[in-house]
């Protein structure tokens, strides 16, 4: 069995991502298919910072240039295209500047990539509804919150640490608040969309998305409000974060699969063949990390020990190590099933939260998110 805890995963992954190096170079990709090749989509898509956040991370680890040259080359083609054409893009400049913008002014202290981060939490703080107290995702629905946002909020919180502006905290924290009021439900599930009517803020109702339906549990959703109230934790110190990331992670927890990884819905009526996301393991395994640094001694292992045994099943059942030509790490993500898109594929963000959990176990305390 492959052993997360040694040295020797993250030497798989450096051999996995040093051979990739060459063959995605500053290519912004999102989905392998069959074949293993990575795409290569464009800078306003959603994920196009999780290769670059990749090659930082593994630049942070082994301080190898290579890493940092072609990571450099990825933000300045996203960057360009925000600068140029802001209007593409949506509440996802959250994870577009800090996996690019910020991580390379917080390993650099680069001026220019401290100027665009802050640009970019202006413009996520821009898309804030006074009258709903919500970020709106995205402009075509502007009465439309989603639960991946969550993790947007690390870049409002980075950016009143950095301009000394409280504004932009007090944005998050609000936002924060509405989609606990409305979108973590009493179980411990959340709904992928919450509703408003953007003119009175009024609630609406709440949309299925990603997950089969309203009332469904959209896996890779959880993980994101796992980690997200875990990190607005961290970040105010307020307990009922961190009481709902535990109420998230224990609901999630309990609906793992025997092998610990998740089917792409919690709640899908019969798990015959329904595709696993191995995505949402990763994200929720990096998460689960996050709440075990900060409840008591004697709550850590419940955390820490779900978080392992889903990493350990994804190295093992789901991990491309044997190999080379295959430059996805983990197989089966499922990114949109109910439209059909991108399922049973690998994943670039699974990738990169898996390695980014991995780091965290070896020891790499650096906060992005
Ligand atoms: N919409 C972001 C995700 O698929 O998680």
């Amino acid at each position: 069995m492959t052993n997360i805890f040694a040295l020797e995963t993250k030497k798989l992954i450096e051999e996995k991502i040093s051979g990739n190096l060459n063959k995605i170079q500053d290519n912004l990709p999102h989905v392998a298919g069959n074949d293993g090749v990575y795409d290569d989509t464009r800078p306003s898509w959603w994920t196009s910072s999780f290769w670059p956040g990749i090659l930082w991370t593994l630049y942070d680890l082994t301080e190898n240039e290579q890493y940092k040259n072609i990571a450099q080359s990825c933000n300045h083609k996203i960057e360009r295209a925000f600068i140029e054409h802001p209007e593409k893009f949506d509440h996802d400049i959250g994870f577009q500047s800090l996996l690019t913008s910020v991580f390379k002014y917080e390993l650099t202290g680069d001026e220019e990539s401290k100027r665009l981060g802050l640009l970019a939490a202006n413009f996520l703080a821009g898309r804030f509804n006074p009258k709903g107290k919500f970020i709106k995702s995205w402009d075509r629905a502007p009465g439309w919150v989603i639960v991946d946002c969550m993790m947007n909020l690390s870049l409002m919180f980075w950016a009143s640490h950095i301009s000394g502006d409280p504004r932009f905290k007090h944005i998050a924290i609000e936002h924060a608040d509405t989609f606990l009021k409305y979108g973590v439900r009493e179980d411990g599930s959340t709904c992928h969309i919450l509703s408003f009517d953007a003119e009175s803020g009024d609630f609406i109702e709440p949309i299925g998305g990603q997950g089969f339906g309203p009332e469904s549990s959209w896996s890779r959703g959880n993980a994101w409000a796992i980690y997200g109230f875990a990190n607005m934790y961290r970040f105010t110190g307020d307990e009922r974060y961190l009481n709902a990331s535990k109420k998230i992670a224990h609901q999630f927890i309990a609906s793992l699969p025997e092998d610990y990884v998740p089917y792409w819905d919690h709640r899908v009526d019969t798990i015959e063949n329904e595709p696993r996301d191995s995505s949402a393991g990763a994200i929720a395994s990096s998460g689960l990390l996050e709440i075990a640094d900060h409840v008591p001694q004697n709550e850590k292992r419940v955390y820490r020990d779900t978080a392992k045994r889903i990493l350990n099943s994804l190295s093992e059942n789901y991990a491309t190590w044997n190999n080379p030509d295959y430059q996805g790490i983990l197989v089966e993500g499922t990114g949109h099933k109910p439209k059909g898109n991108f399922v049973n594929v690998s994943l670039i963000y699974g990738d990169y939260f898996f390695i980014e959990a991995i780091a965290k176990l070896n020891g790499w305390n650096r906060h992005i998110f």
